[in-house]
């Protein structure tokens, strides 16, 4: 059976932000022996930056269209987002539109990092896991995750509490949405906690990591944090970069495949149908 899986994540412009990211591909080539495998960037502004710079990456509808060209029927689109939100809905929108123009073309798409509740708590444990070597004993544990306007943004108190039931100084707030910084520093300090371990909830270390969290600007996080008197380290680890997380994708991409095999031709679906 010819098929490919295409890997999609937003990208970034920033050297060397994929490297933990991209260390998913052998993994998936290991899960997927003789498959091949294919990149996209959902984000037009960092294809952009990257095409004025020579180095071409291809949109989801542009990846799909070459595989088309190629003759492939069998498509496995696996999102490498955090939440499902407008990234991932525009991408699943793409994927059946274009399997819908081909009655021939097969297109199953896997789900991003917190797709339900048990991913919810998966990930949870696998974050505090991630985070424990290095931790200072009085240390409390923040992550920063983006943020959206999406209904897909309530993943991220649901993750807060998930992440609190599992350790109570355990905190996690976002760049753009909420909770945000003002609901995180008023937890961490109805808390009494003096010392904070920060990291990013994102999957590539870019300019949200590097500025909006640990930048040393006065409005970064972690300026603000250490402004209010606690004592900050900060571990720019994307989550890509915890393994327990691209297992996570590597399972979601394993249920695609199998929808992917069920599944009549001219027909995308996302794991929404089997959910
Ligand atoms: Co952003």
């Amino acid at each position: 059976m010819n098929v490919t899986q295409i890997l999609v994540t937003f990208g970034s412009s920033h050297a060397g932000a994929l490297d933990q990211v991209r260390r998913i591909e052998p993994e998936v080539r290991a899960a997927h022996p003789g498959v091949e495998v294919a990149w996209a960037y959902t984000s037009a502004k960092v294809r952009q930056i990257l095409a004025q710079r020579g180095e071409k990456v291809d949109s989801p509808p542009e990846a799909l269209a070459k595989l088309q060209a190629q003759g492939v029927k069998r498509i496995v689109v696996q999102s490498l987002h955090v939440i499902p939100g407008a990234e991932f809905h525009d991408l699943a929108r793409e994927a059946r539109a274009f399997a819908h123009r081909d009655k021939e073309l097969r297109v199953a798409i896997g789900w991003p990092l917190v797709s339900d509740t048990e991913d919810l708590q998966a990930l949870a444990r696998i974050m505090l896991r991630a985070a424990a070597p290095g931790r200072q004993a009085d240390q409390a544990l923040v992550w920063v995750g983006h943020g959206t306007h999406h209904p897909a943004g309530v993943a991220y108190p649901a993750l807060a509490f998930a992440l609190a039931q599992a350790d109570p100084r355990a905190y996690l707030g976002t760049v753009e949405g909420y909770p945000s910084f003002d609901d995180v520093l008023g937890r961490l300090q109805a808390a009494g906690v003096k010392a904070v371990k920060l990291m990013p909830l994102l999957t590539v270390l870019g300019e949200h990591s590097k500025q909006d969290i640990a930048g040393d600007d006065a409005d970064s996080w972690k300026s603000r944090l250490t402004a209010a008197g606690l004592a900050v380290t900060t571990d720019l680890t994307p989550v890509a970069g915890y393994s327990g997380a691209r297992d996570l994708w590597l399972g979601h991409l394993a249920k695609a495949f199998k929808e992917l095999q069920a599944e009549k031709s001219g027909q995308a679906k996302s794991a929404h149908a089997t959910k």
